[in-house]
């Protein structure tokens, strides 16, 4: 069986958040249980991308709207990634080193045309395959045209019969456009057009969940939540619920190993207290912070899906409380809540700090070193960093939503991984906050949790499987 993933991101290729951590690691464990799989991403100016070699198998062009726009597909020489790595080189489209966003973190605007003219791309490529793949796994709505096109596009008619699966990583982002635009598209019969539509616009997330052959979502619980809200698509979840399925995430335990990785500065040995500590000082003597006290970071993109929003009123109120406690941000995003956090820095000196970037390294050093991890998630389709948390034994401290309750249990009960509040508000966030403080002043059960935490499996062993048991019945 020959799998083909496409995608926006891949790690370490280029990522911008967990989609890029999922499709960097999913294939590499499809290979591991003999399931081919490859991965295929725009050629962005990345830095990892810049540096790489590649092979050229094709040059082409798609049409979009007037323009024949002209496209190579490279196949990477690196084979440290444990799958095949292809890239659609589309020099004005791609060719530049931002994902989504410029430097300033504004959206490209012709967002629409780049996912076009990459999915056209694809398929165009495989067109000419003389050994074509048996399905095509979509991820989020970059891709959400391709089991669309290969239905009912007469160009791309050969390659109707091959399964098309589509997994929703984030289903906020269903990236509708007017049909005004419907001419970039590639010819579709004419009948097909409704399968386009959803609320008198072309709606690619709700025209994939209508053509592809499965859907996934990655959680159970993320899925039950899009069937009662989704912005607009509830009716289409519940109708097309006979072909979807939740299945949780892993992680790349390889990647993500506290006692093999080379990112920290001090790796676990047999003592847990030990690597904590001595990874917390790192972070402390880096961060302007004291190393006395319990250590809070969250992670991630500052955006109000995140709850990132809650950070400075929900750390500002706990501190002017009196409460004891030092917290570091690791981020970028909205402008709006950068500046809140960077003028805490000097308002809480001592006790708050923030590095205001995108940094790899960076992360792992603050899951090896803070005792908790906070995620007041709005929504979260599933979350990594919960998961990276605990295999570093770091406790998160997390909303009930989503991904995060099928991933953390309360320590209320005997099973706990973690701690958890339900209500999007700075009082029930500060409850879990004070929790967690007085957990951290009980050193025998926090030394219990860590190690607890430490040995779950987060592996995408379960998942791979649930994964190819789909593969396995659609082709
Ligand atoms: C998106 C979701 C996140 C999920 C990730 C990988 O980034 O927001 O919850 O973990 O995709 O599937």
């Amino acid at each position: 069986m020959k799998i083909l993933h496409i995608a926006a991101e891949c790690y370490p290729a280029a990522k911008a958040g967990g989609l890029g951590d999922v499709v960097g690691a999913l294939p590499k464990y499809l290979n591991q249980k003999g399931v081919q799989t490859a991965v295929i991403i725009p050629k962005y100016k990345t830095k990892w991308l810049l540096g790489q070699r590649f092979k050229k198998e094709i040059d082409g062009t798609v049409r979009i709207g007037s323009y024949q726009a002209p496209y190579s597909v490279y196949l990477c020489e690196n084979v440290s990634l444990g799958f095949p790595l292809y890239v659609v080189d589309a020099p004005q489209f791609f060719d530049r080193p931002g994902i989504y966003t410029d430097a300033n973190g504004q959206g490209y605007e012709d967002e629409v045309e780049r996912n076009l003219v990459f999915q056209q791309a694809v398929l165009h490529w495989i067109l000419g395959m003389k050994e074509r793949p048996h399905l095509l796994h979509c991820h989020d709505h970059h891709t959400a045209l391709v089991p669309f096109i290969v239905k009912h596009c007469p160009e791309y008619n050969a390659l109707k019969n091959i399964p098309t699966v589509f997994t929703i990583h984030n289903g906020q982002y269903q990236g509708a456009f007017s049909w005004q635009k419907a001419q970039s598209l590639p010819f579709f019969e004419a009948k097909a057009a409704s399968l386009l539509e959803w609320n008198n616009v072309i709606n690619p997330m709700a025209c994939a969940l209508k053509c592809c052959w499965y859907f996934t979502t990655v959680s159970p619980g993320y899925l039950s939540e899009l069937r009662q809200y989704s912005g607009g698509l509830e009716w289409l979840m519940n109708n097309e619920r006979a072909k979807s399925i939740g299945i949780l995430n892993g992680i790349d335990t390889q990647v993500w190993n506290p006692f093999t990785d080379p990112m920290i500065e001090y790796r676990l040995t047999n003592d847990v207290n030990v690597y904590k500590r001595e990874n917390k000082r790192a972070v402390c003597r880096r961060f302007r912070i004291r190393e006395d006290l319990p250590l809070f970071t969250f992670i991630g993109r500052l955006v109000g899906e995140k709850g990132a929003d809650l950070l400075p009123p929900l750390i500002g109120s706990f501190l002017y409380e009196g409460a004891q406690a030092c917290f570091v941000v690791l981020g970028t995003g909205d402008p709006s809540i950068s500046d809140a956090l960077k003028k805490m820095q000097s308002h809480f000196f001592g006790y708050f700090d923030t590095s205001l970037e995108y940094n790899e390294t960076l992360a792992h050093q603050l899951y090896a070193g803070a005792d908790f991890l906070l995620m007041p998630s709005r929504v979260e389709p599933c979350g990594l960093n919960q998961m990276y948390a605990q295999r570093y034994g770091t406790v998160p401290v997390v909303r009930s939503v989503g991904g995060l309750r099928d991933t953390v249990t309360d320590v209320a009960s005997p099973s706990g991984s973690g701690i958890r509040f339900d209500r999007f508000t700075v009082e029930d966030a500060k409850l879990a906050l004070y929790r967690s403080v007085k957990l951290y002043h009980d050193s025998l059960s926090l030394k219990s949790l860590r190690e607890k935490i430490i040995g779950m499996d987060h592996s995408w062993e379960k998942s791979v499987h649930q994964y190819i048991q789909i593969y396995d019945a659609l082709t």
